[in-house]
């Protein structure tokens, strides 16, 4: 099989138990694998309360790059290593040379771990980024507005364009950002958004079978 990332929302740590289970299931048996885990609840929890006592938006970044850390070592340790979480796509390269698998969380302030996963299967040489998340598919508007439709696949073109229309409808749910985007762009890196709901489709979507999802090419 091609070379993969996974970019693991930290929404999952905020579901039912029953996902993450899942989710350790399908890859616990698995001898190579570069997986990026989100922030989640806790990153949002703590970036909020900083905010409130006047820490800097960088500041903000690096605590929610810390929730991440936090998650990735909790699914780390849940998948049985004992490694280290790498700091930087430099070192989890490396760790990925020694160990043939790597769980990460975030790196710089100022992005997001989609970022991070899309940056790592560039350095890694990987045609693919499965992002698991809490929706099924990317819809061609808001999913709780009436007469919203599933979209199965689309071009990278396709994607920027919806989310220029996302921003202007500050505070909606997207499961990526425009940076991951370009960087998967650049790159000619497929992106599977797959729901973790699921877990026969999810590792479809893992193991690069048929799912239902949306691909961006
Ligand atoms: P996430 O990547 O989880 O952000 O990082 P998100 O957009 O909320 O993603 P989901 O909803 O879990 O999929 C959490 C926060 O950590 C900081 C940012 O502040 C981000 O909002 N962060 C994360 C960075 O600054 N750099 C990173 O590389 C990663």
């Amino acid at each position: 099989m091609n070379k993969f990332v996974i970019s693991l929302g930290g929404s999952i740590f905020s579901s039912d138990l029953v996902y993450l289970k899942n989710f350790i299931d399908i890859m616990k048996n698995e001898k190579k694998y570069a997986i990026v885990v989100g922030g989640g609840k806790i990153a949002r929890e703590r970036i909020t309360l900083l905010r409130e006592m006047g820490a800097s938006e960088y500041h903000l970044d690096k605590m929610g790059i810390q929730a991440t850390r936090l998650n990735a070592l909790t699914v780390s340790l849940a998948l049985g290593n004992a490694m280290d979480i790498p700091i930087s796509i430099d070192k989890a390269l490396e760790t990925l040379e020694i160990y043939g698998k790597v769980v990460m969380g975030g790196t710089e302030p100022g992005h997001t771990t989609d970022a991070v996963s899309l940056l790592l299967a560039e350095a890694y040489g990987a045609s693919r980024v499965v992002n698991v998340t809490d929706v099924d598919y990317i819809y061609d508007r808001n999913p709780k507005l009436e007469g919203a439709k599933k979209i199965e696949s689309l071009s990278y073109e396709g994607i920027l364009e919806l989310l220029s229309k996302e921003a202007r409808n500050a505070g909606q749910n997207f499961p990526m950002d425009i940076l991951s985007i370009n960087i998967a762009r650049r790159s000619h890196i497929e992106i599977d958004i797959v729901s973790f709901k699921n877990k026969e489709n999810l590792e479809n979507a893992i193991k690069g079978k048929k799912f239902e999802g949306t691909v961006i090419k």
